[in-house]
């Protein structure tokens, strides 16, 4: 039996009074809409449709080419919404998904059971349904004396016994696909906010005596609608505390759970260990044996076995095993840093490649740079790069010095096993094993401080009145 899904996500989220259209709103790090798509495609749904309005450009350059769109002009209501795939599923045998682009947190697990139920059941029509301590703001769960489903009222259409229901619809359903398309056609919108409600379907198939079934939520916060930024803030948390979760049951320790965000395409290696305050994001690989924090941000970053990261934050950047960042260093985009190389506190490093063995301990700027292995970029060493015009290459091969406080003005290159002296502005190449020296000869002038301060007292002394 085929699996389509409809996505309703076509409202304009109002409540969340931002430029943003709601289905796009990041809940740890991937868009509500996203989660949604993502979970339906991995239980290998044959069509994924997803009903666009609002913001239909943003969401369709978002998803791109991995699902089908309809477009909702104008909303009408959630029956109108699912009526606008009617082109691209209506003649399909199967059972039809239908699930809204704002709630994320409904997992695979769930999806699958459902679908499985409804089909074992022979139902028309499965509504996912949760209890709820507050049910307030959902549709209300009407059933019969057998415990079949007969209708779904919405809150503003609420009777005051109903209102006290807190059986409520979660907005996941499962048809058969025929069945809601014939049905869709009868739904009319007279109701409290002159709708066409999807959840009139649910009564419609009851009246035609056709089998109509409730499933439960074991747990109710994957229901978690989204509609304004205060249940947005609880998704994330809700989120969060399941990402971490899975890491910890794959070995991956941490200090304060509450304290770690993590984006749900992260992958991280067993006995890695995470302190409070650190944020993995995107696409950001971290290895086994690490540790991370506290206060540490690594967006797409690639990072190895057995590196530690204190207080930094890494952007695009690659880390060997067994290498340290920090503390307070900063990695940008391109940064390439080999294994057992240590970049120490204070240190930027801009597209540049750092090769094995090499040190940059402290206060440094490493930029547009191809750094061999076993290098000493000593404390305060720059390359100058920029010219305020084009950015300029520097080139320090395996082996070679950098005192403290060089200068090398780009382009220049340095060659294997070559000393610059510290101090030194370096402006032509300097050949392997050479030692290069740029700077003024120091003078020293014997007992001239002491001279020097009774010239001073003697002036001072004149000066006065
Ligand atoms: C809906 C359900 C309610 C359920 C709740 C669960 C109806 C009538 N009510 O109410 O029973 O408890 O979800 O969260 O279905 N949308 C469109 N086009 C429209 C209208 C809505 O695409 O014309 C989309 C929205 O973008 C959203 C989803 O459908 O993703 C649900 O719409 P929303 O207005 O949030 O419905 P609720 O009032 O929450
Ligand atoms: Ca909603």
């Amino acid at each position: 039996m085929q699996i389509m899904a409809v996505v309703l996500a076509a409202g304009q989220g109002k409540r969340m009074k931002s430029k943003l259209y709601k289905v796009l709103h990041p809940v740890c790090g991937k868009a509500m809409v996203g989660h949604v798509t993502d979970t339906l495609r991995s239980m290998n749904t044959e069509k994924i449709i997803v009903v666009v309005g609002h913001g239909a450009e943003a969401v369709r350059s978002y998803l791109g080419g991995s699902v089908e769109y309809a477009l909702q002009a104008e909303q009408l209501g959630t029956a109108h919404a699912v009526l606008q795939a009617k082109e691209l599923l209506e003649n399909e045998d199967g059972t039809t998904i239908v699930i809204c682009g704002d709630t994320p947190l409904i997992r695979e697990e769930t999806l699958r059971s459902m679908t499985e139920w409804h089909g074992s059941r022979k139902a028309a029509a499965t509504v996912l349904t949760a209890s709820m301590a507050d049910p307030h703001g959902y549709g209300r769960i009407i059933r019969d004396a057998t415990g079949n489903v007969t209708a779904i009222v919405e809150e503003k259409d609420c009777s005051e016994e109903e209102r006290r229901i807190r059986e409520i619809n979660t907005g996941t359903y499962c048809f058969d696909n025929r069945k809601l398309f014939a049905s869709l056609a009868k739904v009319d919108n007279h109701n409290a906010q002159n709708e066409y409600y999807l959840t009139d379907v649910i009564r419609i198939l009851n009246e035609q005596g056709e089998r109509v079934e409730g499933y439960g939520l074991a747990d109710p916060n994957e229901a978690h609608g989204v509609n304004d930024r205060a249940a947005l803030a609880v998704a994330e948390k809700l989120m969060r505390e399941r990402i971490n979760l899975d890491h910890m049951r794959n070995g991956v320790t941490m200090i304060n759970p509450e304290q770690t965000y993590i984006d749900r395409s992260v992958r991280i290696g067993e006995d890695t260990v995470l302190y409070p305050g650190t944020w993995l994001r995107g696409n950001t690989v971290v290895g086994r044996d690490c540790v991370i924090g506290p206060n540490s941000e690594i967006s797409d970053s690639w990072i190895g076995d057995g590196v530690q990261v204190k207080q930094s934050v890494l952007k695009e950047a690659e880390v060997g095993d067994r290498s340290s960042v920090g503390p307070f260093a900063y990695l940008r985009a391109g940064s390439n840093i080999g294994s057992e190389v240590k970049i120490g506190d204070f240190v930027e490093i801009k597209n540049a490649s750092i090769a094995s063995g090499s040190k940059v301990s402290h206060l440094a700027y490493v930029g547009d740079a191809k750094i061999g292995k076993d290098v000493n970029v000593g404390c305060g060493a720059i390359t100058v790069n920029y010219d305020g015009y084009r950015k300029h290459l520097t080139e320090v091969e395996d082996g070679a010095f950098i005192g403290s406080n060089v200068n090398l003005i780009a382009p220049v290159r340095i060659g294997k096993g070559a000393y610059v002296v510290a101090g030194s502005t370096i402006t032509h190449n300097v050949d392997e094993n050479d030692l290069a020296i740029a700077r003024e000869r120091q003078i020293n002038k014997p007992g001239y401080a002491e001279k020097m301060r009774n010239r001073i007292k003697v002036r001072n002394n004149e000066e006065k009145p």
